[in-house]
């Protein structure tokens, strides 16, 4: 991680490994050093040695006669600045910085005119776009802290030598009191660090992350805070509660399903909670449907809705925020053996209803068939489930957004809006009755899979066949956003963490509206 610390002055001297960061609308090279003075706004006369990397526009790097760099990152047309070209820009800085292998860094950031940027999201539908109080200077601030911290990001875990070192960052931004920008320091840390938990779960490899020890890993992160409870329905309570889709994507592998529940109250518990289900699967052959060689590997990342949920519970209980939660996570393997199901079998979810197996490997909506069961018990005021479910919907939007599924608008409204602000996008697709039709059986209640078109609509209208109508629901396939080609550079290489900083501002603009 990344550390922060604001600074009210520019040092006069700089050692060797300091180095500027500005902002800056020109898209033009800088060629003298006055320009960079004046952009700074410092005055540093006569210092400049030399200029380098000509060949990216968007990045100059200059020489200071003392050794030290300086670095201008620009972002965007001032018509086009938004949090996410901030985050962007930020993350293609900081990747340059960890590059150079520099210990300190001031961030140099000069005042942001909050009311222009927040105009940019003007573009936007009025009911999708943010509104003025949450994006201003303190946000835009913070999404360049975001930008800075996420581009830091790397898998490590099993590397045996890592000389990667990241730098200390000071920040100068005139525009506010040191003491608020400390306090959007904090912020940003304990959202940030949770991403990195969502995205360090989602590379872990199959074979050290299985549904045990997924739990047993939750179960020592809620140790870390006394308000998060933690409890795990092993095999035989599984299939006890007669937790059939569980207990049939589960049962193919050696390593035996598991249900993680996560508890936080952070308000009176008589009120209802919101409940976030996550797609657990620790690894997905596709079963006895076997998947096809080439990127099955992505598929140890299947468990990315889980990541999220978990690390969203522990992000809200640390911010402390007014709202009580419920993570839920049916975790399982789906490997092909044996013991595996099969096509053609007939399994009973809790909720009773029969579903015919056509395509073992659409096992997601099995185990949230059982999730979306056990949420009633909350009598929940909604619930969230994140999946990794379909590549129909990558096929669909890509992986710049997720597809959301819900029948209620404001629900919708909401979690666009706050998609639209944490530029982690999700776009509404129908539930409509034409497509509930194609999954139908001719044996059971349901059948898993809808045939050839439109995979990502009637999966989540599988869902729905599950989900009591006494509470909101929606659904967010993730299987586009949760991976990535690095083409959004403050997204990590593969695996994103998507969705955890969606669902903490979602959560903390449902406690302000009510
Ligand atoms: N986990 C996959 C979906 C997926 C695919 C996520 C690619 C990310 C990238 C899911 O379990 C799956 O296999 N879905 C099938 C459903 C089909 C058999 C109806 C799919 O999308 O092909
Ligand atoms: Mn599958
Ligand atoms: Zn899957």
């Amino acid at each position: 991680m990344l550390k922060f610390k604001s600074i009210n002055s520019i040092p006069t001297k700089f050692s060797e490994s300091f180095l500027f960061f500005s902002f800056s609308d020109e898209k033009e090279v800088i060629k003298t050093f006055s320009e960079v003075e004046e952009l700074l706004e410092i005055n540093v006369p006569g210092r400049i040695k030399k200029s380098i990397s000509k060949n990216n526009e968007s990045q100059n790097l200059f020489y200071l006669d003392d050794g030290s760099l300086v670095l201008l990152q620009k972002c965007d047309k001032k018509e086009k600045l938004n949090s996410d070209t901030f985050r962007r820009s930020s993350a293609s800085a900081i990747k340059k910085i960890i590059s150079l292998k520099l210990k300190d860094v001031i961030v140099s950031i000069p005042k942001l005119d909050a009311d222009s940027i927040h105009k940019n999201f003007t573009s936007l539908p009025a009911e999708s776009r943010p509104c003025q109080e949450q994006a201003g200077s303190e946000y835009f601030l913070q999404s360049i802290l975001e930008g800075l911290s996420l581009g830091s990001y790397k898998y490590t875990t099993y590397l045996s030598k890592n000389e990667r070192t990241v730098p200390g960052i000071s920040i100068f931004y005139p525009a506010l009191k040191a003491a608020e920008i400390n306090k959007i320091i904090l912020l940003t840390n304990k959202i940030t660090k949770h991403v990195f938990l969502a995205r360090d779960l989602q590379n872990t490899p199959g074979s050290d992350l299985y549904p045990e020890a997924l739990a047993s890993k939750v179960k020592s992160l809620g140790k870390r805070n006394p308000k998060i409870k933690v409890r795990v329905l092993g095999f035989d309570e599984i299939r006890k509660r007669k937790m059939g889709g569980l207990e049939a994507v589960g049962k193919g592998s050696e390593r035996k399903p598991r249900f993680i529940i996560m508890e936080y109250f952070g308000m009176d518990k008589k009120k209802s909670p919101y409940v976030i289900v996550g797609k657990g699967i620790t690894f997905d052959s596709g079963g006895i449907s076997i998947k096809p060689a080439a990127d099955m590997w992505e598929m140890k990342g299947d468990m990315s809705g889980a990541a999220t949920t978990i690390a969203v519970l522990l992000t809200a209980a640390e911010l402390k925020l007014k709202v009580n939660l419920i993570g839920l996570v049916p975790a399982a393997e789906n490997m092909p053996s044996g013991s595996s199901m099969r096509p053609g079998d007939i399994i009973r979810t809790a909720s009773g209803k029969s579903i015919e197996i056509d395509n073992t490997d659409a096992e997601g909506r099995l185990i949230l068939a059982d999730a979306l069961e056990y949420a009633v018990r909350y009598k929940p005021k909604v619930v969230i489930d994140l999946a990794t479910l379909t590549g129909a919907c990558v096929v669909a939007l890509g992986q710049f957004a997720s597809g959301l599924f819900t029948h209620e608008d404001e629900l919708a409204r909401n979690l666009v809006r706050a998609s639209n602000l944490t530029g982690e996008r999700t776009w509404r697709l129908p539930l409509w009755e034409d497509y509930h039709n194609l999954i139908k059986s001719d044996f059971a209640d349901v059948k898993n899979v809808g045939g050839k078109w439109g995979g990502a609509i009637t999966a989540a209208c599988f869902l729905e066949k599950f989900v009591d109508k006494k509470y909101k629901w929606a659904h967010l396939d993730i299987a586009g956003p949760a991976f990535a080609e690095e083409n959004i550079s403050y997204t990590s290489k593969t695996m994103t963490g998507y969705g955890v900083r969606l669902l903490i501002q979602f959560l903390m603009d449902e406690i302000k509206d009510h």
